[in-house]
């Protein structure tokens, strides 16, 4: 699944293990099993930690059974993503009868939430560990090693990991994520992120670049940066040895960097707030054919009265004024959103208007959830959830509906049209095809042929499934 969208949450990838391959595997005598969920920026987390595991002696394993140790990467977002997990741990605690010697770590944002609670109320496991505590892991892991319960939950200012290569687990070779910060600063009502992941951070930007020079130069063709707010990127420094003046970058810029590595490299970045994306980034994607024409918008209501409960600090016209901007400046940009339905205090007209702000913005694709209560943030303390759940799921449906009969209109739309498409590998129908995404991260399925993972060709589009384009190549076109 991690071939056919950038943006993740729970509900698309559940659950998956990375492993670094057989190979590399009979390298290290330790072995660590690692299990992700959540979001992008989580996965990514985890290429950082095996960076870090392999730095003292630790190999990746698919086998669950032939690990010493076995990390969990958890999520908080919503109630399911952490009941999924804890079910998950219950499995591993069972497996853990038979091998004693094995040592449990949950990681990411269920740590950092429930700390210490993990290892006294519910015994679940024997490491703790908060997503800014990733370089103390070794030590962590020793000590547990010797039958201490070990946490670290301390969240940090600074901790970007910019110094960290991480290792590219179950990679299709050919895209890649690049965290450019951590943290968030906006403290949505309803999201637990800030109070996980702490304070926003931006990243150097010389080892951003040299991150994303290195993929490039070994064979990858598309790097996603990834932050909870990207457009809010703000680095000031300077290069590492250099004695010149400090300098400031900003996510415009940063993004024009990164484009300018090489005009094969493609540039796809998540996700953007409503209320900081600036026209400066629009007209940074126009200049570049290879920042690809594709922005995640989240809206998560069309209601101005729901928008200023949930702290989003835009109306549902400043909304609608970024999109026709978008529109504007990148006629034939894709867009895609983000909806919570059933808010605190959410009214039937508010629905209505957030089905309204739906058809104006046509989105090609959208992420929907019902609201999900988490304790200890604004929402939680300050309102009641007093939307019942039926009503919540019943608005939800209705979202859904109408996204699905817009992504169907957005698809049918394409019929015809020729799109650069990027070949990321073997269709999963089947041997003979290929699949990519064009521009607008639509994935696009055309007969194999002599076409390579990496390779840039131009399909044209004959038909579609609700989800999938499906076409021919037209003219295919060489890298060199
Ligand atoms: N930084 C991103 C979102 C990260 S969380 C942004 O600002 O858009 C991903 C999505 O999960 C959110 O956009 C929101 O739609 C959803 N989400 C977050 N908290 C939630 C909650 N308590 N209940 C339901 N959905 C939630
Ligand atoms: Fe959560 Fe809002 Fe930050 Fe996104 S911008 S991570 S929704 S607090
Ligand atoms: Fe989940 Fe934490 Fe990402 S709560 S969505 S893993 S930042």
């Amino acid at each position: 699944m991690l071939d056919q969208v950038t943006k993740v949450h729970d509900e698309q990838r559940q659950g998956e293990a990375f492993s670094s391959g057989e190979q590399e595997s009979l390298l290290y005598s330790k072995k660590f099993y690692i299990e992700s969920y959540g979001c992008a920026m989580n996965f990514n987390d985890s290429e950082i930690v095996a960076s870090i595991l392999n730095g003292e002696g630790f190999g990746a394993t698919k086998e669950v059974e032939e690990a010493s140790v076995i990390l969990v990467n958890t999520c908080s977002i919503r109630e399911k993503a952490e009941q999924t997990i804890r079910k998950r741990l219950t499995e591993f605690r069972k497996l853990k009868r038979s091998n004693p010697g094995m040592l449990v770590g949950v990681l990411g944002c269920m740590a950092e939430r429930l700390k210490s609670k993990l290892l006294e109320e519910e015994k679940l496991v024997d490491l703790v560990i908060g997503p800014d505590a990733y370089r103390t892991l070794p030590a962590l892991i020793a000590e547990a090693g010797t039958g201490q319960k070990s946490v670290n939950v301390m969240l940090s200012r600074e901790e970007t990991y910019g110094d960290i290569s991480p290792v590219r687990l179950n990679s299709n070779g050919v895209t890649a994520f690049v965290s450019i910060m951590r943290g968030c600063n906006n403290m949505c009502t309803f999201c637990v992120v800030p109070f996980t992941r702490g304070r926003e951070r931006s990243r150097d930007a010389y080892s951003i670049i040299r991150e994303a020079t290195d993929l490039f130069e070994n064979g990858y063709r598309e790097v996603t940066l990834l932050g909870q707010n990207v457009d809010s990127y703000y680095w000031t420094g300077k290069e590492e040895g250099s004695t010149g003046a400090e300098e400031t970058v900003t996510f415009a810029q940063l993004l024009e960097r990164v484009a300018q590595i090489s005009p094969l490299l493609r540039v796809r970045f998540s996700t953007s707030h409503p209320k900081d994306i600036t026209d400066e980034v629009l007209f940074t994607m126009a200049k570049y054919e290879n920042i690809c024409n594709y922005i995640h918008l989240p809206v998560q209501s069309g209601s101005t009265r729901i928008l200023q409960l949930m702290n989003r600090t835009y109306t549902r016209e400043w909304y609608m004024k970024r999109v026709d901007r978008i529109k504007e400046i990148l006629p034939d940009c894709g867009l895609s959103t983000d909806i919570i339905t059933g808010f605190c205090t959410e009214t039937e007209e508010d629905h209505q208007d957030t089905l309204a702000i739906m058809r104006y913005a046509h989105y090609d694709l959208a992420y929907m959830y019902y609201y999900s209560e988490r304790p200890g943030t604004l929402a939680a303390r300050r309102y009641q959830d007093d939307i019942p759940e039926d009503v919540k799921k019943r608005r939800l449906a209705e979202v859904v509906e109408l996204h699905r009969q817009q992504a169907q209109r957005s698809m049918q739309l394409d019929l015809g049209k020729t799109f650069k498409v990027l070949v990321e590998g073997t269709s999963k129908r089947s041997e003979a095809d290929v699949f990519g995404r064009n521009d607008q991260n639509k994935v696009i399925i055309f007969p194999r042929d002599n076409h390579q993972k990496g390779d840039y060709v131009w399909v044209k589009v004959e038909s579609c499934t609700s989800a999938t384009l499906i076409g021919k190549v037209v003219m295919p076109e060489y890298a060199e």
